[in-house]
C-alpha cells in the first residue's frame, strides 16, 4: 500500500510555496510550523506577536519560520484598505449595519480576527495558501475565504471534502488506498445543480490532491431505482447534468454505498456501471450524510480523516479540526500546497 501522505508530502515540497497559520497563539500550530520548514513541506508564515509565541512555546525551535506581528506590520493598513475596498455595500446580517464603515473600521476588525487578515495576504499574493481552523469554528475559518478569496474562474461554489486514508495494511474495498467524501463540511443541502459541480470539483481533487484517477459514485438510499422518492429524483438529477457537464469523467448513480465499493453488491444492484464496486469519490445527497460518513469510515473503518479540505476557492483556504494533532496540520499545510497548482 502506498504511503499517500509520505507522497503528498514530497510532492507540495518540490512546490516551494509560503503558507501563513494565523492561529499563532495555539502551540500546535507553533509546533506545526516548525515541523513544515524541518520537513521541506512549505515555507511558514506564523501571525502573532513574537515575544509571545516564543514565551509561550520555549522548547520549539523556531528557526526558519517567519513569524508577523499584524499589530505592527507595515502591511496592515494595506490590507485594511483593501478589506474595506472589496466588501463595500456589504450588511453585516446580525447588525443590520454596512459591515465596515470606514478603513478604520476594517483595520480594527482584521486586528481581532487574523484568518482575516491571513485571508487578505492571501488575496494580496503575500503567501500561497491559508490553514487555519486550530482554535476556530469551520464557519469563522471559511467565511473569510468565502468573502475576500472568493470562488475560482470556471467554478459554481465552494465545498468541502474530506480525504480518507485507508489504515496500515489497507481496506479490501479501498482500491487506491483512499477516498475523496464530499461535500462533508461545508455545503448544508445542495440541489441538483450544486450536486453536479460539487462532484466536479472533486474529480479535480481527486487528480490535483490524491494523485488517482476519479471514478465518482452519486450516494443514495436507493440503486438504479430501487427506491422512489423526490430524495432519489434529486440525485439522479444530479448525475445527469454532470455527465453533460463533465462527460470525460467516470461517473453513475443513484448508488447505495455498499454498491458503490463492493464488486459483488454492483453485479447484482448495477450490472454492467463503469463505477460501481469500484468508486472512490463519493458524492453525498446532503451534508448530513456526508458529515456522518466520513466520520463513520473514520471510527469504525479506521481511516484517517483529512479534512474539510475546501475545494473551488480562487486561492486555497484550508480548515483544521478543533481536536487536530500537530502532525493533521503539517498534512493540511501539504495539501493546500498542491492546491495551488491548476
Ligand atoms: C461556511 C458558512 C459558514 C457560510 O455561512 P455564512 O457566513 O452565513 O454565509 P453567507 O450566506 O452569509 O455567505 C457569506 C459569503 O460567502 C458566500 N458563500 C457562502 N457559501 C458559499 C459557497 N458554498 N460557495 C461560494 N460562496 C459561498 C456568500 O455568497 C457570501 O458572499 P458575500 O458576503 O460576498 O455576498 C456556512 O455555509 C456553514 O456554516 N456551513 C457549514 C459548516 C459546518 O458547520 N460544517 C460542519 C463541520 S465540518
Amino acid at each position: 500500500m502506498k504511503d499517500i501522505l509520505s507522497e503528498i508530502k514530497q510532492r507540495a515540497s518540490a512546490l516551494n510555496k509560503t503558507v501563513v497559520l494565523p492561529e499563532g497563539e495555539d502551540s500546535r500550530v507553533v509546533e506545526a510550523a516548525y515541523k513544515t520548514v524541518n520537513e521541506k513541506v512549505a515555507s511558514i508564515i506564523l501571525l502573532g506577536n513574537e515575544e509571545e509565541i516564543k514565551k509561550n512555546n520555549p522548547t520549539v525551535c523556531l528557526d526558519g519560520v517567519k513569524i508577523i506581528d499584524p499589530v505592527v506590520y507595515e502591511k496592515t493598513g494595506a490590507y485594511a484598505e483593501m478589506l474595506f475596498n472589496l466588501r463595500q455595500g456589504k450588511i453585516n446580517k446580525k447588525t443590520g449595519a454596512p459591515e465596515y464603515a470606514t478603513v478604520e473600521d476594517a483595520k480594527a476588525y482584521i486586528l481581532k480576527d487574523y484568518t482575516m487578515y491571513g485571508a487578505l495576504m492571501l488575496k494580496a499574493g503575500d503567501v500561497d495558501g491559508m490553514v487555519s481552523g486550530a482554535c476556530h469554528s469551520t464557519a469563522n475559518t471559511l467565511r473569510p475565504g468565502l468573502q475576500v478569496i472568493k470562488t475560482a474562474p470556471g467554478e459554481k461554489m465552494v465545498s468541502a471534502y474530506f480525504l480518507m486514508i485507508a489504515p496500515e495494511g489497507g481496506n479490501k474495498y479501498c482500491e487506491d488506498g483512499c477516498y475523496i467524501y464530499a461535500d462533508s463540511g461545508l455545503v448544508q443541502n445542495p440541489s441538483s445543480e450544486e450536486l453536479a459541480y460539487i462532484a466536479l470539483s472533486s474529480a479535480k481533487s481527486a487528480i490535483q490532491v490524491a494523485n488517482v484517477e476519479p471514478r465518482i459514485a452519486f450516494i443514495s438510499h436507493s440503486t438504479k431505482g430501487s427506491a422512489k422518492h423526490a430524495d432519489v429524483n434529486k440525485v439522479t438529477d444530479a448525475v445527469k447534468l454532470f455527465k453533460e457537464i463533465a462527460p470525460e469523467y467516470k461517473a453513475d448513480g443513484e448508488l447505495q454505498f455498499d454498491a458503490a465499493i463492493v464488486p459483488s453488491v454492483a453485479k447484482s444492484k448495477a450490472p454492467g456501471s463503469e463505477v460501481a464496486g469500484h468508486a472512490n469519490v463519493m458524492i453525498f445527497p446532503d451534508l448530513d450524510a456526508g458529515n456522518s460518513n466520513y466520520k463513520n469510515t473514520e471510527r469504525l473503518g479506521g481511516f484517517m480523516a483529512i479534512g474539510p479540505i475546501c475545494q473551488g476557492l480562487a486561492k486555497p483556504i484550508n480548515d483544521l479540526s478543533r481536536g487536530c494533532a500537530t502532525d493533521d496540520i503539517v498534512a493540511a499545510v501539504a495539501i493546500t500546497v498542491l492546491q495551488t497548482k491548476n
